[in-house]
């Protein structure tokens, strides 16, 4: 059976092919707070743009993307905080690691922060509880050594890095009808698949550096894993809905 990186590779191969539709040149906007850009006095006038309101099941996938998103970036951002300590107490050369990890989770969240309260959707109710259990996630696989921190890192990116080629999949089909009607797209959406590939990538390259640190040494590596990422996918199933 294909291992889950392999999958998680082909899967973004398939999420990253260019559209013609986002690599467009016309610039497109929908959104549920449209805000088009001002035309310069010198510039010519912008074409009108054709563009189509949002369902309400469209709105309702948007916000629990954009929910569960923000949920599991400030999950992340506590798992670092919570595993460097013990981690750097006993492998100090992995400082530059950890930090260029947290700061990259640290960039994902304030993306989702400032996309929930531009399109004022509701945090998820359950934000305590996971800060709670992100943080105790940290702590534990970081006392038990850096291998297992490092199948930490493995299964919650395996599981997040799905999760963003299922988001962008959704997204791509959506604009994709949008445009078969003859409808414009708006930067907005291309803005927000682009940077969900980005997110995206980013999360794949920790599950990289995950593994080229041992990860797959840990003991017992299969359970841990296996524990870890059933907890993911829960978290993400909960987070989507409340
Ligand atoms: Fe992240
Ligand atoms: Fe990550």
């Amino acid at each position: 059976m294909a291992s889950p990186r392999r999958l998680l590779r082909t899967a973004r191969q398939l999420t990253s092919a260019k559209t013609p539709l986002l690599t467009s040149q016309s610039p497109r906007h929908v959104s549920t707070t449209p805000s088009p850009p001002l035309p310069s006095p010198s510039s010519p006038p912008l074409p009108p743009k054709n563009l189509k309101p949002l369902t309400e099941s469209q709105r309702e996938m948007l916000s629990s993307f954009l929910r569960v998103n923000q949920a599991g970036e400030l999950a992340a951002t506590l798992i670092y905080t919570a595993q460097t300590p013990p981690i750097l107490a006993r492998e100090p050369h992995l400082r530059p690691l950890m930090n260029h990890m947290y700061d990259q989770e640290a960039d994902h969240l304030r993306v989702f922060n400032s996309l929930i309260a531009k399109h004022r959707v509701r945090p998820t109710a359950l934000y305590p509880l996971w800060s709670v259990l992100a943080t105790g996630l940290g702590w534990s696989t970081a006392v038990m050594g850096k291998e297992a921190a490092m199948a930490c890192t493995e299964a919650v990116e395996t599981e997040i890095g799905g999760h963003y080629n299922a988001q962008i999949r959704e997204l791509l089909k959506m604009v994709s009808e949008w445009e078969a009607e003859g409808y414009d797209v708006g930067e907005e959406f291309t803005e927000l698949i682009s940077t969900l590939r980005r997110i995206r990538d980013e999360e794949l390259e920790h599950l990289d550096h995950a593994v080229e640190h041992d990860a797959q040494k840990a003991e017992p590596h299969w359970l841990l894993t296996g524990v870890i990422r059933a907890g993911c996918r829960g978290a993400i199933w909960v987070s989507e809905r409340v």
